[in-house]
């Protein structure tokens, strides 16, 4: 199993360029089973995720090809409705093709995700939302089964922001008879993204940006060339990243606005950020401040930047609170960065973290995506050498990570 082994204490410098936002290309990949043709997705970031949805989209009968970032993908020889297990299993996002299957084809059996790695992840508003639009869905053998469903609009209100059951939702809405009306919607950039790929291909959906979308559906949808929105997480990694190493970077190919909440955050730990259209230049403080965080849907603080903030505040001076108000149980890289001297007391949610002034590499092992980042982060600022085991965590979701942060100056390689 391959190992990062990073040397800390350089501060990171230069330039580095963002990649496609995983959480972005997922359900752009998953809509175009809605409309039966070729569609070239530009800027999808070359990830084990985006292979693994990939492979499902494969198995469904689609051809795929990738030429460096730019992704074609025919879904005119769809000829299968079944994404299994093995699959799903190892990415909840492949729950996606759910509802372009019922929408395309009236029939599905998609395995359930089952929990992960932070606890339990639902998946009931997604099914209630179907539901609601006509589809009569059995669980049947840890398989969500639809058969001879037509797709009819309906009024759905959320009672918790979910991004995946907006994806869902909006996915199945574009082709059902009638009018869905949408409450409650999630407003991260990765759905706007969506439904402005969904209208490019001939979707009527109104009110993208607030909380509520109208969607009138209509008959067919054309294939689409889009572009994928820039990760906005792993520029906030890497804005981390300069303010827990004291160094000075510039992100580039960005969009500012999609990350200003923990821009912000940094900004009042000290960081000096600058924005231009789409660039973002993050310089760090000697020691950073500490700060108090709580996720929140967005516009708010991302639960997916949760691990790395508490990263920084490790090395703060002074107490920071951390609360997770997304997923309750996301702290396994609480236990990890505290074999690497960080001080951080978990109640329920909440972690009160007692900067020290120096952390120190150690063994660590990367148990999920944004914890791994965390880990790295951590590494790039202590005394001496961490090794990250299991890192094809990482591997899900930043790419080419290690030669981005060698590029800026840090001492970091991979073994095996
Ligand atoms: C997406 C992101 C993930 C991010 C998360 C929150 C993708 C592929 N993944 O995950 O990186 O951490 O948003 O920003 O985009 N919930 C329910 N019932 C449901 C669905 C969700 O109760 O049917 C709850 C969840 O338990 C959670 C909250 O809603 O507390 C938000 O989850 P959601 O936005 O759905 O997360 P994902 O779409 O799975």
């Amino acid at each position: 199993m391959d190992k990062l082994v990073i040397t800390g204490g350089r501060p990171l410098e230069g330039a580095v360029r963002i990649s496609g936002a995983k959480n972005a290309a997922l359900p752009a990949m998953a809509a175009t089973l809605l409309a039966p043709g070729v569609h070239r997705l530009r800027n999808v970031p070359r990830l084990r995720d985006t292979q693994t949805f990939a492979r499902v989209l494969e198995l469904l009968g689609a051809k795929l090809s990738f030429e460096g970032n730019l992704l074609t993908i025919d879904t005119q020889g769809v000829n299968s409705v079944e994404a299994p297990y093995e699959l799903v299993k190892t990415m909840r996002a492949s729950i996606y093709v759910l509802a372009p299957l019922l929408a395309r084809f009236g029939q599905a059996r998609v395995s359930l995700p089952g929990g992960c790695a932070w606890g339990p992840r639902p998946v009931n508003l997604h099914l209630s939302g179907l539901q609601a639009m006509g589809a009569a869905l059995e669980i049947e053998s840890g398989y969500i089964v639809g058969r001879d469903v037509k797709l009819k609009g309906a009024t759905i209100a959320f009672d918790v922001v979910s991004v995946g059951a907006t994806v869902q939702l909006l996915m199945a809405a574009v082709l059902a008879e009638g009018t869905t009306v949408l409450e409650n919607v999630a407003l991260e950039p990765d759905v706007i993204a969506l439904g402005e790929m969904l209208v490019a291909s001939g979707a009527r959906i109104a009110g993208l940006g607030t909380r509520r979308l109208t969607i009138h559906g209509v008959r067919a949808l054309r294939p689409v060339d889009t572009e994928i929105i820039p990760d906005r997480i792993e520029a906030a990694t890497f804005a981390a990243a300069a303010a827990m190493t004291g160094g000075n970077i510039r992100l580039e190919g960005v969009v500012p606005g999609h990350f200003e909440a923990p821009l912000g955050k940094l900004e009042e730990a000290g960081c000096v950020v600058q924005r231009s259209v789409d660039t973002v230049s993050v310089s760090g403080p000697p020691r950073p401040k500490a700060v108090n965080v709580v996720t929140q849907p967005f516009p708010g603080f991302p639960t997916d930047m949760q691990a790395q903030m508490i990263a920084v505040c490790a090395i703060a001076g002074g107490t920071s609170v951390v609360e997770d108000t997304i997923y309750l149980d996301r702290f396994t890289h609480v236990q990890e960065l505290a074999r690497m001297g960080a001080r951080i007391e978990l109640k329920g949610n909440v972690a009160v973290v007692t900067g020290v002034a120096r952390l120190s590499g150690a063994q660590v092992m990367a148990t999920d995506l944004r914890a791994s980042a965390s880990l790295v982060i951590a590494a790039l600022a202590a005394r001496g050498e961490t090794v990250i085991d299991r890192i094809y965590h990482l591997d899900r979701g930043y790419e080419t990570l290690e030669k981005k942060l060698g590029a800026l100056g840090a001492e970091i390689r991979r073994v095996n």
